[in-house]
């Protein structure tokens, strides 16, 4: 079955570094709608706004005190509808990130839980007692520290939160919880949002008795990953798969929605459920690449990956949807430092190593998500001190580093090279202060090399990312080639030459070869067939032989 998704490209905004329209240093919505025929030229349907809601801001967002307002910072209600409008005007889509899991500590349910721990409100989230003067179980959080945070005033009593303290988990097996949170969603949806990308939803289902685990570091906690894990495996209660049809059957379904779910932990034989027909979504991220360099452990367990790995992944991962649906293509996000820092071989010149990542991971089977900056090359910000980052998990990090026996230059290079801060950074639109991003003073860095790679510079020169990137996308939506791309077959060709990522794309007779080399030498095939796309001058590769030369960083489009 065909989905009006299917061949649909993503643009993922962080609405606070995106465009300032009024000069008080944060993005905002007037300033994403004058930069929407930006989008369109590049080539881009489906803009994923990260959280506009009301909101403390304690993570950028992601703590939501109301789920139905417009934080004043991006706007009004009025401005909002207007962007729908912007959208609509140009066949573009606007999804929300849809933040369910937890809330805010500053949103009234919780502060009217807190006030009565035992009346309405608290059964809107988790409050369990103490077990002799200790929190209920020993679970670490995502962001450090204990999973259950005493209520301030109550002694013995503690509510849970698997991120900050600030972001208390909400009570999935209370119905209350779910009618509040499926009119929610329909009451977006009726607005006219095309959908939502879905933040950390694998974690609403709990183990319900808060069990102690097994400790796994010197804290003696044990990591929220592994008590998710225990609750998925367990059969007490609703199954995930339960408790998320019954959220799409209540919502999305009704106005085909399209649905993104940020996705971890999942058992691998589940993705059918998942993303097939009637999946729980229409799609979920394809972290392959992702999980390769970020340890679940922490980043003082992360390592660099070789293109042997990443290939690796990616075959396994393009095999593994096979006739089942489409996973959402993704190297970049708001929780992730810059791809060319950390992808990109370091023999391999930063713009080609841009365009050689687009086109390896775009033209696979699956949906492009990409993330602003990114279609740009921005790059990791060269961060001076810790007081320099912002994000919340990057403190805890740095402090863990330390912990086990890191010197302080060792701890914060680390962070420097890990941290989310360096997708945090302002946009780079053009050469004026702060890259143009704002005529006052940005809430947050703007990366040093603004004057060398921004938007405005790019759409002069030919031969920049973004450019190529307004190709690669323009080809993938070419109707000569659309059907390859999107419903084609994967198959990977040349899978033992460990620096030569490559594959086919086949759709009824026709096929699109696609050839990446990451390695230091240069790659021969005899070839007669059309270069359709490359990312270097393809001048010195062909010589008028059937020899195709690929060098170094370079990918070539077959057809
Ligand atoms: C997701 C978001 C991340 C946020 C977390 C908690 O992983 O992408 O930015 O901190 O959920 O909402
Ligand atoms: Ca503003």
């Amino acid at each position: 079955m065909k989905n009006w998704w299917d061949d649909k490209v993503i643009y993922q905004i962080y609405p606070k570094s995106f465009m300032d329209s009024n000069g008080d240093g944060i993005g905002d919505i007037p300033g994403i709608i004058s930069k929407m025929d930006y989008m369109k030229e590049l080539g881009v349907d489906i803009v994923w706004i990260s959280p506009i809601y009301e909101s403390p801001f304690i993570d950028q967002g992601y703590d939501i005190s109301d789920y139905r307002k417009i934080a004043e910072c991006f706007g009004t209600m009025e401005e909002f509808e207007l962007l729908l409008e912007e959208a609509k005007k140009r066949d573009m889509y606007i999804i929300m990130d849809l933040v369910i899991n937890h809330c805010s500590d500053q949103h009234e349910w919780f502060k009217k839980a807190l006030k009565d721990p035992d009346g309405r409100y608290g059964k809107y989230f988790y409050f369990e007692k103490g077990v002799n003067g200790q929190p209920p179980s020993n679970y670490r959080s995502y962001f450090g520290g204990n999973m259950w945070e005493e209520v301030p005033g109550r002694e013995n009593l503690y509510y849970l939160h698997s991120f900050a303290k600030q972001q208390p988990d909400l009570n999935w097996y209370n119905q209350e919880v779910l009618d509040e949170l499926y009119d929610m969603v329909n009451w977006w949806l009726d607005k006219g949002v095309a959908g939502f990308r879905i933040d950390a939803i694998i974690n609403i289902k709990k183990n319900l008795l808060f069990e102690n685990y097994e400790a796994d570091g010197p804290d003696n906690l044990c990591g929220v990953e592994k008590i998710v894990a225990g609750a998925l495996a367990s059969k007490k209660g609703p199954s995930i798969g339960d408790m998320l049809q019954d959220l799409r059957n209540n919502t999305f379904k009704k106005h085909d929605a399209f649905t993104l779910g940020e996705v971890f932990n999942m058992k691998e034989d589940e993705l059918k459920e998942f993303i097939g027909e009637d999946g729980h979504f229409s799609s979920i991220f394809d972290f392959s690449l992702h999980l390769l360099t970020n340890c679940e452990q922490g980043w003082y367990y992360a390592k660099d990956v070789s293109v042997k790995e990443m290939k690796a992944a990616l075959i396994k991962s393009q095999e593994s949807t096979k006739d089942i649906g489409f996973m959402t293509n993704v190297v970049e996000n708001h929780d992730q430092p810059r791809s060319v820092d950390i992808f990109i071989p370091e023999w391999i010149d930063k713009n080609d190593g841009s365009k050689l990542l687009a086109t390896s991971i775009f033209l696979l089977k699956g949906i492009p998500c990409i993330y602003q900056g990114q279609e740009l090359g921005m790059t990791n910000m060269d961060f001076k001190r810790v007081e320099d980052f912002n994000d919340i998990s990057t403190l805890d990090q740095y402090n863990k580093g330390l912990s086990l026996g890191m010197t302080e230059t060792e701890a914060f290079d680390m962070c420097k090279k890990y941290s989310r801060d360096n997708a945090r950074t302002v946009m780079q639109w053009d050469d004026s202060a702060y890259g143009g991003f704002t005529t006052g003073t940005p809430w947050f860095w703007s990366n040093q090399n603004y004057k060398a790679i921004n938007a405005k510079a790019q759409e002069n020169d030919p031969n920049s990312v973004l450019n190529y990137y307004r190709k690669l996308f323009a080809l993938r939506r070419n109707k000569k080639y659309n059907n390859i791309f999107v419903y084609g077959e994967f198959k990977p060709i040349y899978e033992d030459i460990d620096d030569i990522f490559a594959y086919k794309r086949v759709f009824c007779e026709e096929e699109i070869t696609v050839i990446s080399n990451w390695g230091k030498e240069a790659f021969d095939i005899e070839c007669d067939k059309e270069i359709i796309l490359s990312n270097k001058d393809i001048s010195s590769s062909k010589n008028n032989t059937n020899i195709l030369k690929i060098y170094p960083g370079q990918v070539v489009v077959l057809h």
